[in-house]
């Protein structure tokens, strides 16, 4: 932690938190893609899933899990809305900044913009292949900024969250609420980060291993 200002600290701690809810609530209890990512799970750990510390190159390996989680940070980014203070003058698509002003980036209606992503609102992880993630500009995929104040953690945050989703599908199933059931159900509030609706709740099943 040396070397972070105290005003980043709180960030330190809860962003992981926050996105770690979404994914949970969203996409892990799609049957087949948890079940594609339990399978995926337990060709890397082996049959009783990630009951230990993994390694960084066993992380590596969950692949599919990667492009889940890029896909759930693409339709739920943590940060929905980015700012930045205009310093001289920028010819925006034909638009002036005026320097002074501040920008605000909105990063979740980029994410859903059909020009990049043909039906945004689908939840479809194969997105994230390398072959379609080359044919998309770098700035239309920004859930950890872009540039030189990007997310520090951005690495380590993937690591977390793959450790944490192999470690919850290897113990439960993770099922839809009859409140929260599809899509359409789920209910957010865009605040400086991106929040589920209290309502927006899921259901844990122990999962029996064979
Ligand atoms: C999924 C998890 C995370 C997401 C989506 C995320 C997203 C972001 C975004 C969008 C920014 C840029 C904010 C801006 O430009 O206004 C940022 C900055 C930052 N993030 Fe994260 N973050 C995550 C996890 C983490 C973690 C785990 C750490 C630390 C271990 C971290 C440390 C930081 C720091 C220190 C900055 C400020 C960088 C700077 O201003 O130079 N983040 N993060």
């Amino acid at each position: 932690m040396v070397g972070v200002q105290n005003k980043e600290f709180p960030h330190f701690f809860t962003k992981g938190r926050e996105v770690g809810t979404h994914i949970n609530a969203r996409h892990l209890r799609h049957p087949v893609k948890s079940l594609k990512v339990i399978q995926e799970t337990l060709a890397v750990f082996g049959p009783e899933g990630l009951t230990q510390c993994p390694t960084y190159e066993q992380l590596q390996e969950l692949k599919y899990l990667d492009k889940v989680i890029k896909e759930t940070l693409r339709l739920f980014p943590a940060v929905p809305i980015l700012g930045r203070n205009i310093e001289k003058d920028e010819n925006v698509g034909g638009h002036i900044l005026a320097p002074d002003s501040t920008a605000a980036i909105m990063v979740f209606n980029i994410h859903r913009d059909p020009t990049y992503y043909p039906n945004p609102d689908v939840f479809d992880p194969e997105r994230f292949t390398p072959e379609e993630v080359l044919k998309r500009p770098v700035g239309s995929y920004i859930p950890f900024s872009y540039g030189p104040r990007d997310c520090v953690g951005k690495k380590y945050a993937l690591l977390q969250m793959k450790t944490v989703i192999a470690r919850i599908l290897t113990k439960y199933r993770v099922l839809p609420s009859k409140e929260c059931s599809k899509m359409e159900d789920i209910r957010l509030e865009i605040r400086s980060t991106l929040k589920l609706l209290e309502t927006c709740t899921i259901r844990l099943e122990r999962r029996v291993l064979a």
